[in-house]
């Protein structure tokens, strides 16, 4: 017996080009996947291929030039809180302190929560991520990684039914990094969530995804979409596992190809070998 699933999120051949001064840039072309309800999907590619545009789609921020990107099974029109957002840049306010930062999501209509669990998930989430020492500081007073959990800590507060994560974890030193995987993965046995990951770092995607969409240079197509069949709940124990080192190995080729196709691309028209 087939199960029809119905998708919570779908890219239907979607394309998107840029106006840039040298005419129009194809930057996604003719992406399709779906992404299902618990689905962890981890996006890699070389730097500019088109993961954060990809990603803008279904956050709302950009619109696809033809095919369609859905939610629901609606077309996705906009920015919504059922799809939270940390962004490759610390998505902060940098006119709030770190607890009003935290609080801001829940403060908007569609979260509003009482002000007693406002507080309590504000005080949560500052000790979850080491800044209650910091709570009435401001951005500017804290440190690139700091800012990078404060944005981490936003997202997560409002407990947004999607997570959508553009490089989160890739400001911060090895050992925060490696506790901010652990600490999701954590979120993600709590509360039921769907998240697309944005990483660089074949490992993480290994170790945090159920599904990894290895995009090509630019424009980003699907060059290959890997099933992680790893069973969750995944402890650090995993990556000595053989399965690991070999879909690493495997994951590892497919990117580094897509890599050298991008840097040959980048090279200035004149740069000859
Ligand atoms: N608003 C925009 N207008 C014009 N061009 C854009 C715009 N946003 C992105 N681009 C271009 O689209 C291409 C893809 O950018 P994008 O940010 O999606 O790449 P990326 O895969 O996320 O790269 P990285 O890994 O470095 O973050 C780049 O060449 C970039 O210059
Ligand atoms: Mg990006």
């Amino acid at each position: 017996m087939t199960s029809v699933k119905t998708a919570l999120a779908s890219f239907d051949r979607v394309s998107l080009d840029f106006d840039t001064p040298n005419g129009p840039m194809t930057v996604v072309e003719d992406v399709s996947y779906d992404i299902h309800g618990g689905d962890f999907v981890a996006v890699i590619g070389p730097s500019g291929c088109g993961k954060t545009t990809m990603m803008s789609m279904l956050a709302g921020f950009q619109k696809p030039t033809s095919g369609a990107v859905t939610f629901e099974g609606r077309p996705i029109t906009g920015p919504g809180s059922e799809r939270g957002v940390i962004f490759q840049e610390y998505g902060v306010y940098p006119w709030l302190t770190v607890r009003d930062n935290i609080a801001f999501g829940l403060g908007l209509k569609a979260n509003r929560v009482p002000a007693r669990e406002c507080d309590e998930i504000c005080e949560h989430y500052l000790s979850l991520m080491g800044l209650s020492d910091f709570a009435n500081s401001y951005p500017k007073h804290l440190s690139g990684g700091m800012r990078q959990r404060l944005a981490i800590a936003r997202a997560y507060a409002v407990k947004p039914k999607f997570l959508l994560m553009d490089e989160p974890f890739g400001a911060l030193d090895a050992q925060t990094r490696a506790n901010m995987q652990n600490m999701l993965l954590g979120v993600l046995a709590a509360e039921e969530k769907t998240v697309m990951l944005i990483t660089h770092s074949v490992e993480e995607a290994i170790y945090l995804a159920s599904r990894i969409v290895v995009v090509t240079a630019r424009p980003a197509r699907i060059r290959e979409i890997i099933d992680v069949k790893i069973p969750y709940p995944r402890s650090e124990a995993i990556q000595e596992y053989p399965e690991f080192g070999e879909l690493r190995k495997y994951v590892r080729g497919l990117v580094m190809r897509e890599y050298r196709a991008q840097q040959v691309q980048n090279r200035p028209a004149s740069f000859s070998e």
